[in-house]
């Protein structure tokens, strides 16, 4: 193991079971995130995005999930395989919060409608131990105006839907980092935002990275927040990653066929407005008892019938620390 690797996840497989087949959401992942560091990944929708990091979470319904693989959170003193705790119990409950926070899309689905702002972020502070309620509450209104939010003494005891969405999603961020966690994973926590707010919240998140020395899983289906955002990259179709590197790397000479189509979705600085940008054909599809060969073949326009149809591409290293599975590199 690297010294620096906070999370390691090892060959990570999340399939459910469907009345039509085996769905695998996620199939075979494997990848790094270093402390202090950020990990962009990259996907259209349905690439198994999502349920990578609710894996790494442990809130997966178990009814029809079933789950293999390592995800070893690293410490001092050895690794935790998170992926062999029991999800309802003691370890993985202290954990989440406090070792591994999430913030995601929608902050409506984070609060309760019921409670005001400021109850809900205390709430974590008395689980694991505070007592004194002036001390959570101080604690709570500093984090608000660490967050970015004005009048955080006032804002404090307002409901969630008093806020503007950009606030809903900075108190969002302060319920998720009140107890310092090691990582954040952010689960297109920018997606539902106007691109200024955007900008803000990304620039938020940069700097309290800086300042607290957290690691941040970036997940977005725009590759042009993960060049202002990753340090590393790994980009995601059908439940595998097809392509995993710094991203000044993978940035500076993309080597993939979903890679290089994901590059030309991204609208260039200075473009006439409403120019025409490249989309990717096709669509994500279900993967439903996929078959054993490279998950783009369908859609990829450097399709070799009889190879990319009938092998699954390996990992190939095409620069220190840059691998790509593609045949064509093999
Ligand atoms: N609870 C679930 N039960 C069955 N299928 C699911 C479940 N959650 C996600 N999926 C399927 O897993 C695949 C990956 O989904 P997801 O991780 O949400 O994608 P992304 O976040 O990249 O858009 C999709 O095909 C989706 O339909
Ligand atoms: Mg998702």
């Amino acid at each position: 193991m690297v010294p620096d690797v906070l999370l390691e996840v090892k060959d990570l497989h999340t399939y459910f079971e469907l009345e039509e087949g085996t769905l695998k959401a996620v199939n075979g992942l494997s990848f790094s995130i270093r402390k202090n560091r950020t990990l962009g990944i990259v996907g259209e929708s349905g690439c198994g995005k999502s349920v990578t990091a609710q894996s790494i979470m442990r809130i997966i319904p178990r009814k029809n999930s079933r789950m293999r693989g390592e995800i070893l959170l690293h410490h001092d003193f050895g690794a935790v395989d998170i992926a062999q705790l029991d999800e309802d119990g003691d370890q993985m409950r202290d954990l989440r919060g406090r070792e591994i926070a999430m913030i995601f899309q929608e902050p409506m689905t984070a609060f309760s409608p019921v409670h005001t702002v400021g109850n809900q972020i205390m709430e974590a502070l008395f689980v694991h131990g505070e007592t004194n309620k002036r001390a959570a509450r101080e604690r709570t209104i500093a984090l608000l105006d660490e967050v970015g939010i004005p009048a955080p003494e006032r804002r404090i005891d307002d409901y969630p839907f008093q806020l503007s969405g950009g606030m809903r999603q900075r108190s969002m961020i302060a319920m998720a980092i009140i107890l310092n966690p090691r990582l954040l994973i952010a689960d297109e926590p920018t997606t539902a935002l106007d691109v200024t707010i955007q900008a803000q919240i990304l620039r938020l998140m940069k700097r309290l990275q800086r300042d607290n020395g957290m690691a941040i899983m970036f997940i977005t289906h725009d590759l042009g927040v993960i060049a202002n955002m990753a340090d590393d990259v790994a980009v995601m179709y059908l439940g595998k990653i097809v392509e995993y590197g710094a991203a000044r790397q993978i940035f500076k000479d993309p080597k993939h066929p979903y890679t290089k189509g994901l590059m030309r979705s991204i609208p260039k600085f200075g473009a006439t407005e409403g120019a025409h940008l490249a989309t990717i054909k096709g669509t994500v599809p279900l993967p439903l008892d996929p078959p054993d060969a490279c998950p783009f073949a369908s859609r990829c326009s450097e399709f070799i019938p009889g190879k990319c149809d009938l092998t699954m591409p390996e990992a190939v290293t095409v620069a220190p620390g840059h691998s790509v599975n593609c045949v064509l590199y093999e």
